[in-house]
């Protein structure tokens, strides 16, 4: 039976745990052929790998570090040349590196690392895809609503460097629109099992939430498949929030 993504390709960053692991297996279902990049997780990498297997998806594991923009033309060229193409990008993998601006012990090597990976990293994945996207290809950037409204202390680089990879892809927007390419912002909320679930982001954040809970990975993975999905055909250059209602 035909899915709504079968004959794509899609790549998504960061698929060996949390909201990436959610968004292979979501885009496997609806008939993706789906690579995906980890950088440590070898093992979760594999585990996801012969899942999707398992229930007749077609998916493949690169490791390629975000963290080294010079990483991704190669890191392109080798899903085009495993998949023989690429339709859908999915800008997930990132990192979180907390602490206050004025911090006099801030690790400033790990906070550039964090800026590296969640910023240069991105944008030297979406210049190399954006070469080789098909028509009608899909960019699809996770964030968070710190971008919009940071809310709680502590995150500014954080929030700086998602709200820098949301404006360049809108921008992407513009940019690709001619040749029939999408380019949107999920902003997601906190999820169970993912980054930020430290006690005292969870504390901080919860209260300020419409729903008042956590997200379940495959909640946010719903957004973005529906952006990767032909029926959203004609939504480009959006920011779709799935934060439970942060800025209501
Ligand atoms: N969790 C939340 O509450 C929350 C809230 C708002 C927004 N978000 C956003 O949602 C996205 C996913 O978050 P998450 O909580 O699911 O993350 P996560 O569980 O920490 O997983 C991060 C993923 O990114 C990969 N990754 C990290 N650094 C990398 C690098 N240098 N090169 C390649 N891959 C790298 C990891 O690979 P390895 O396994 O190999 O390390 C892993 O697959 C992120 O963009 C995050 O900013 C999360």
């Amino acid at each position: 039976m035909s899915e709504p993504l079968t004959g794509k390709v899609a790549l998504v960053t960061g698929g060996s745990r949390g909201l990436g692991a959610a968004t292979v297996r979501l885009l496997a279902e609806q008939g993706a052929d789906v690579g995906f990049t980890y950088v440590s997780s070898e093992k979760q990498a594999h585990a996801i790998v012969d899942e999707v297997r398992g229930t007749g998806g077609k998916v493949a594991a690169f490791r390629s570090d975000q963290a080294d923009p010079s990483g991704a033309p190669a890191l392109i060229d080798e899903v085009v040349a495993h998949f023989g193409g690429l339709d859908i990008l999915v800008n997930n993998a990132a990192i979180s590196v907390p602490g206050t601006v004025d911090d006099p012990d801030a690790d400033t090597a790990a906070l550039d690392r964090m800026h590296a990976t969640n910023y240069l990293g991105v944008i030297a994945i979406i210049r190399a895809a954006s070469r080789v996207l098909r028509a009608n290809g899909r960019i699809i950037t996770v964030s968070t609503g710190f971008a919009s409204r940071v809310g709680i202390p502590g995150v500014a680089d954080y929030a700086a460097s998602k709200a820098g990879i949301e404006r360049y892809t809108l921008g992407a927007a513009r940019d690709l629109g001619p040749r029939g390419i999408t380019a949107n912002v999920v902003q997601a909320g906190v999820m169970e099992g993912g980054m930020d679930t430290e006690p005292e982001v969870l504390e901080a954040v919860l209260g300020t939430l419409s729903l008042q809970r956590v997200a379940d990975p495959r909640e946010i993975a719903a957004a973005i498949a529906f952006l990767a999905s032909p029926a959203a055909s004609y939504v480009t250059g959006a920011v779709l929030d799935a934060h439970g209602g942060y800025n209501a």
